[in-house]
């Protein structure tokens, strides 16, 4: 059939500069903004409200009998049924019908870790490892490339960390504030972020500086009123707990970005003020690494202030990318960006530390890792194998495969482990969950790894004759 000539043009032929006026609108202007944000935020809050509780936080959906001895309990469920049977004091779990599965809250499966971790065989790794005495591991999941998957990454291992049974604290560094949308945190300005601690940091670092001038008969720098403030700050005034009972959170939102401004500026004014390491030294500080087993950074997708205090606060550090050209080209500039931003703080200190005397400065990460996110085997398998080529050790051979779970579920539902598996087809759901704890897996044995060798060289340190007493669960470490 001969088609019609009209028809096939294509779209941009034949626009009348007339129909498109009278389809245009008045000119734009700055109210305008403002109302389209102010739409933008009521549409927001009304879609933040769903699924969620009349006060407006985010309840965790509940785990079955099934889920929990498939995934957080290796138990069979009938010796899972009989020790609940036995111990009346347990958490006995909810039924939805007669005679239906039970259901229980995260708080009872982790009481019931708790349990099977004193009680059961010690053969089964019931509770993860952590060496003794040894502090929590950083890990800060960064890629300036934008929405390469580093939220969800990070989301997800916070997750799936605390299903695992260790405690963990995310932090926001990203204005967006995704991640503390995910963890459904409330943060009314900058005082509820990071932003105090490296604040306080800064006006510590002035009061030093303060007492050398006095010393010197100089006058001292003026601490004003927002440094003053910060002074009264610590990690628990900003940390604040999420509808996991196991993660708690340092939330963002768009006034953090101011931090990006001021850091420089208070730089300028101390030269002496190690700008990239305020964040570390707040969680040192405050205790931050005793109380968590671990620590997930969330870095905005920028080289900026907050994102190198996050790399420099880090041990372990992830880079995640898609298996696309583009990505993969501007992953290559980020380490190249990196290199050049942490040699020359080391360049700019150690020309200072040499002069005086001091030991030098090297940054140092105990393992840092680019990981294919978004992996389609089908599309492509070819170029993931070129990368993995020239990546070398540096790419994670662990590949995150797409899954529309992730995309589907959203943000708002929070990903795979927020999912009730019901929602979802069986196998979709066992497909997507897979990926996402391997994901997990994959970091998990660079963290034990970490830890061992931390151990391990403590021990050696402390001069004792024989090694470091062997992990309880051997296969951990494996
Ligand atoms: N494994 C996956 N399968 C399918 N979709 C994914 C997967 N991982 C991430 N995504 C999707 O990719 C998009 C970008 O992810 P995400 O927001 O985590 O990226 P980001 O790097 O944090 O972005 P930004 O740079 O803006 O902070 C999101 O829509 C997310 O749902
Ligand atoms: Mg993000």
């Amino acid at each position: 059939m001969a088609q019609d000539p009209e028809e096939a043009l294509p779209p941009y032929f034949g626009i009348s500069p007339d129909e498109a006026l009278a389809e245009l609108g008045a000119p734009v202007g700055t109210r305008d903004l403002a109302a389209i944000a102010e739409t933008c935020a009521r549409g927001r809050d009304d879609l933040a409200g769903r699924g969620h509780e009349a006060h407006g936080r985010k309840t965790l959906r509940l785990f079955s009998t099934w889920e929990i001895t498939r995934y957080l309990i290796p138990v069979a469920q009938a010796h899972f049924r009989r020790v609940l049977r036995q111990n009346p004091a347990l958490p006995q779990g909810r039924t939805e019908t007669a005679g239906g599965a039970k259901w229980f809250t995260l708080d009872e499966v982790l009481r019931l870790r708790a349990h099977f971790a004193a009680e059961g065989s010690r053969a089964k790794p019931y509770a993860p490892w952590r060496p003794a005495g040894l502090p929590a591991k950083v890990a800060a999941i960064a890629n300036f490339k934008g929405g390469v998957g580093k939220t969800s990454m990070a989301a997800h291992l916070a997750m799936s960390a605390a299903l695992d049974g260790y405690r963990v604290l995310v932090v926001d560094l990203d204005s967006q504030g995704s991640m503390t949308s995910i963890f459904s945190g409330r943060v009314a300005t900058e005082w509820d972020t990071v932003f105090p601690l490296v604040a306080r940091d800064y006006a510590l670092g002035l009061q030093a500086e303060n007492r050398r001038r006095v010393e010197r008969g100089e006058p001292p720098l003026p601490l004003d009123e927002t440094l003053t403030a910060a002074l009264e700050k610590s990690a628990a005034d900003v940390i604040q707990r999420t509808h996991w009972p196991s993660i708690d959170l340092i939330g963002a939102q768009l006034n953090l970005y101011w931090a990006e401004f001021q850091i420089p500026v208070w730089r300028m004014s101390l030269r002496a003020w190690k700008l990239w390491e305020a964040l570390g030294r707040a969680f040192e500080r405050d205790g931050v690494l005793d109380a968590y087993d671990l620590v997930i950074l969330d870095t905005p997708p920028a080289l900026g202030y907050l994102t190198i205090n996050g790399l420099t606060a880090a041990d372990i550090l992830l880079v995640p990318l898609g298996a696309s050209f583009l990505e993969f080209d501007s992953t290559g500039r980020f380490f190249d960006m990196l290199h050049s931003t942490f040699a020359s703080i080391e360049d700019g200190e150690n020309i200072a530390a040499r002069a005086l005397g001091r030991p030098e400065i090297r940054f140092e990460w105990d393992a840092v890792r680019a990981v294919i996110t978004r992996y389609d085997a089908g599309q492509q398998a070819e170029l993931a194998a070129l990368m993995q080529a020239y990546f070398g050790r540096t790419l994670s051979p662990f590949r995150q495969d797409f899954t529309a779970l992730v995309g589907q579920a959203g943000e708002q539902a929070g990903g795979i482990y927020e999912a009730d598996y019901r929602d979802f087809n069986r196998e979709t759901y066992a497909r997507g969950r897979q990926t996402f704890d391997a994901t997990y897996a994959a970091f998990k044995k660079l963290l034990l790894a970490a830890w061992r060798r931390d151990e391990l060289e403590a021990a050696s340190e402390a001069g004792a004759a024989t090694t470091a007493r062997e992990p309880e669960h051997r296969k951990e470490t494996a």
